[in-house]
């Protein structure tokens, strides 16, 4: 029973639509209605500029991270992945923003984060080098994903690994608009890196 409660509440967790009441409290503004139109981090670094984004940034993770932990909180057995995925879950669609929310990357990143802080830094930097590589965000979030999901099957880790494979399934459902457009080079770019906008 306790179990559920535990998933219910990282559900409600990543719920938190970070973005969307950062930019309707302070600007005003629907993020949703701009840019990529997604509520996530780099949506809100876009429209609404470095320190909003940080802010989404780090709330974002931190929805993923807490909600591994919420199994050991409460003396669970339960796999701290599966409260965490049940989080990027709520990110992606959230109970308190319509169910139309981010792209999976940064809770997905709390939850490794929370339960393999070594492979996140791992992670971290092969994504930070595509990005520096590309200048494309969501270039950066769909490979690393893909890594993620292959290191996760040398991790001796069954729950992990099935875990790890859904949230890559999300990353990629929820960059298809992206995908699409890094296929036809349309592709948004982030104003660093070798490739960037401007
Ligand atoms: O984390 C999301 C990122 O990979 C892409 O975001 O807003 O450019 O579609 P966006």
């Amino acid at each position: 029973m306790t179990e559920i409660i535990v998933i219910i509440m990282a559900y409600l967790l990543g719920s938190i639509p970070s973005g969307v009441w950062v930019g309707q409290l302070f600007f005003q503004t629907d993020i949703r209605q701009h840019g990529s139109g997604s509520s996530g981090t780099t949506n809100t670094f876009r429209v609404l500029g470095k320190n909003a984004g940080t802010v989404v940034l780090i709330l974002d993770i931190a929805k993923g991270t807490v909600a591994a932990f919420l199994p050991v909180w409460f003396g669970l057995s339960l796999h701290p992945m599966i409260a965490g995925i049940f989080a990027v879950i709520g990110h992606v669609y959230p109970i308190f923003a319509g169910f139309k929310g981010g792209k999976a990357v940064a809770t997905s990143a709390g939850i490794v984060l929370g339960a393999q802080p070594l492979l996140a830094l791992g992670l971290l930097i092969i994504w930070g080098s595509i990005l520096y590589t590309s200048s494309m965000v969501s270039l950066a979030s769909i490979i690393t994903a893909v890594i993620a999901a292959l290191a996760s099957l040398f991790l001796g880790d069954l729950i992990f690994a099935v875990i790890i494979w859904t949230a890559m399934v999300l990353v990629l459902v929820r960059h298809r608009s992206n995908i699409e457009r890094i296929r036809k080079g349309e592709e948004n770019r982030v104003p660093f890196g070798r490739n960037r906008s401007g």
